[in-house]
């Protein structure tokens, strides 16, 4: 991608952009950079090649050429939960406005689902003592087939490339998603975080294995609560679920 760090200041709310041809992780470079006080939010780091990107838990992040991998530095209000769930509800938004025609889904808490299959993930970290501050973290699969990935993700992912057939605009799909992030964050109202997810929610009314702690727990999904939690419904009742290691669905 042509550098596009002065438009992205110039036309959206981030005051610093760093537009890198390659970069390990831009998780790690922005906690880093953070750390080292030498960017201050509203900040994106944005890779065109990304070597070692970081999944939630333990994973890695695969993100063959023609991925969009970038990082958000944003401020937030200390102990807000509910940030990683309205990044997704942005990122789907962004990614409907561009194909109206695809149905993109959420699978709690952070992932992008298209087709049942996974297209995009966030991955949220906080620097060490600042609640305050945010690195958002969003790998999407754009223009990079799931035909180049590892076995292992081959069947369980895709991109959009792959769905539509057409070569997305990498720089404009981000611009749409940098956008509508600013104006869902503007203008959301955690109140309407539990309609708003149910209409993107790809768990609700399906049966559902949550994995806390290494303990399965089955049931059918009845979609968030408003403080965020997952909600399952077991043979014991209703259990609000606040992170998983594994979420499956059972069909
Ligand atoms: C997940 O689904 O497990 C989250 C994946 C997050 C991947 C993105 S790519 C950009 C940023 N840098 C990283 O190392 N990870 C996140």
């Amino acid at each position: 991608m042509p550098d596009y760090s002065q438009q992205l200041v110039e036309t959206t709310f981030l005051r610093k952009v760093e537009h890198l041809p390659e970069a390990a992780s831009t998780n790690d470079r922005a906690l880093e950079r953070f750390s080292l006080g030498e960017l201050q939010p509203p900040a994106l780091i944005l890779a065109d090649r990304q070597t070692a990107g970081r999944g939630r838990g333990a994973n890695s992040w695969w993100a063959g050429d023609g991925a969009l991998t970038f990082s958000l530095i944003v401020e937030i209000a200390e102990t807000d939960t509910r940030v990683a769930l309205w990044t997704g509800v942005a990122v789907v938004r962004a990614l409907e406005s561009m194909y109206p025609a695809n149905r993109f889904q959420l699978k709690w808490p952070n992932d992008i689902w298209l087709n049942r299959k996974k297209l995009g993930g966030i991955l949220i970290e906080l620097p060490p003592n600042r609640p305050d501050i945010a690195i958002i973290g969003i790998g999407l699969n754009v223009n990079n087939s799931l035909r180049e990935a590892p076995n292992e993700i081959r069947g369980l992912a895709t991109s959009l490339i792959d769905a539509t057939g057409v070569a997305t605009d990498r720089h404009g799909c981000l611009q749409r998603i940098i956008d509508t992030f600013d104006s869902t964050f503007a203008n959301r109202d955690d109140a309407d975080l539990v309609r708003t997810w149910s209409e993107y929610c790809g768990l609700t009314n399906r049966a559902v294995t949550l994995c806390i702690d290494d303990v399965p727990t089955a049931g059918v999904c009845r979609g968030i609560q408003s403080d965020g939690a997952l909600l399952i419904e077991t043979a014991d009742g209703l259990c609000a679920a606040y992170s998983a290691s594994q979420v499956r669905v059972n069909e």
